[in-house]
């Protein structure tokens, strides 16, 4: 094991709370560098669900230690719900387990109110935001506004004078859209409450995680989202409002590149996606087959998940502006009854063939997928343990992947238990 990156090579949900879950049994740290409570990372332990959305899910582990780092923007509200919850399950996050950044950015109540009114405005051109509030704090955040935790947890005269201060800004633009103002005295008096119980967590991080380093531990991150809600390199601007690529580890967690030892790309063996945008190889009735089963809705909102084929365009680019040492491939088992299996190897813009995403999405839109149709091996492979034992034409499926992409395929998911990953 080594500093290691995982991240998403799609628009996100790939699987990888498994593969992190799976990481975190070698590391010592898990962190959370990006995003905040839009994500939703399942794991299935010992017959068990968890759900997480902020804490790493290297809480589940006894002994590990993970960190909510200040690339976050944290809801402190939505976190102390989490907390809560999962002690309910009988995981305890105490300062022993858990630390957030002092620098993590804070999603207030006002702007969760601006991110449901923007998506409401839009229209049509809605961007199906989860409406956690994402892209107002951190659009807040670049416009040097924002609030970060080291100020909820300080002084609370001066953290209530500021409060009041935007409040009262913001109540000016909602009043004017016929909204309800906010109250600064109940959002402060809430706000306040979570800091008493969120200080003892607050801490340094980036001063935490080079000491971790110096005693020879090693570091997991934890990627949210996938590279295509990436707000640089994805489908902008139906993305998210932070960066998701691996670069996004080292800036929202202050261990530099040099320290990464590996990237580790996650991506379904087929592909889908939550809220608007394009989606080259959407398939409605790949779709229908998943939704009857139960599978493909979102973990955060419970919203239908859209589903297409495998779209290696996507995972082509993924595996350049990561840098993935190797892939993970999740979810084999569901292509198992697939007598036939399209893989999208390129697509058509305007009659011309095009090997990589192009930059507007209204080209994005518009273009062809070309498919290349493989056999499929129409047997169960929930219970394969071994890489050789999975069916040849499997093999043959994965083998394709790894040529399109120029990566190794290093772990295969063939169901949701912890021991149903396949480790090459
Ligand atoms: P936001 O992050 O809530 O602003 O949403 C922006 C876009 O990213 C929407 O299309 C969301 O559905 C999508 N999104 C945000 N977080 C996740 C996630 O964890 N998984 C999948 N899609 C997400």
């Amino acid at each position: 094991m080594s500093n290691t990156i995982v991240i998403g090579a799609q628009w996100g949900d790939e699987g990888k709370g498994k593969i992190v879950d799976l990481l975190t049994e070698q590391a010592d740290v898990v962190v959370r560098p990006q995003g905040g409570n839009n994500a939703g990372h399942t794991v299935v332990s010992e017959g068990r669900q968890y759900i997480v959305h902020l804490i790493p899910s290297g809480i589940l582990w006894p002994g590990k230690f993970c960190v909510i780092g200040n690339g976050v923007v944290m809801d402190p509200i939505a976190l102390l719900g989490e907390i809560d919850g999962l002690a309910e399950k009988g995981i305890s996050v105490t300062p022993e387990n858990l630390a957030i950044s002092d620098r993590a950015h804070l999603v207030m109540p006002f702007h969760r109110e601006m991110d449901a009114y923007r998506e409401t405005s839009r229209g049509n051109s809605k961007i199906g935001t989860t409406k956690r509030g994402i892209g107002p704090t951190y659009g807040d955040k670049i416009d040097r506004i924002g609030f970060r935790v080291h100020d909820l947890v300080g002084d609370p005269v001066r953290f209530l004078a500021r409060l009041g201060e935007r409040i009262e800004e913001c109540n000016v633009l909602f009043t004017s859209v016929g909204l309800e103002p906010l109250s600064s005295e109940t959002i402060g008096r809430d706000l306040l409450a979570a800091a008493e119980r969120l200080r003892p967590f607050v801490t340094d991080t980036v001063a935490s995680l080079h000491r971790a380093m110096a005693e020879g531990k090693q570091l997991l991150f934890e990627g949210a989202q996938g590279t295509y809600l990436d707000i640089d390199q994805g489908t902008y601007p139906y993305v998210t409002s932070s960066n998701t690529t691996s670069g996004g580890a080292c800036t929202g967690s202050g261990v530099p590149p040099q320290r990464i030892d590996r990237v580790v790309g996650v991506t379904k063996a087929y592909t889908t996606r939550v809220g608007e945008g394009p989606f080259p190889t959407q398939n409605d009735e790949l779709a229908d087959r998943f939704h009857k089963m139960g599978r493909e809705f979102g973990a955060t909102t419970g919203r239908k998940r859209r589903c297409g084929w495998l779209d290696l365009v996507l995972v082509r680019y993924a595996s350049m502006v990561n840098g993935f040492d190797d892939l993970a491939i999740t979810i084999l088992d569901g292509l198992d009854d697939c007598p036939e299996i399209p893989v999208c190897t390129h697509y058509e813009l305007d009659g011309q063939r095009i090997d990589l995403p192009p930059a507007a999405v209204t080209d994005f839109a518009r273009v062809v997928p070309v498919y290349e149709t493989l056999p499929g091996w129409l047997c169960d492979t929930t219970g394969v343990t071994r890489y050789e034992d999975l069916p040849a034409n499997a093999l043959a499926y994965l083998a394709r992947i790894e040529t399109e992409t120029s990566t190794r395929v290093s772990m295969v998911g063939v169901g949701p238990a912890r021991e149903q990953t396949i480790v090459r």
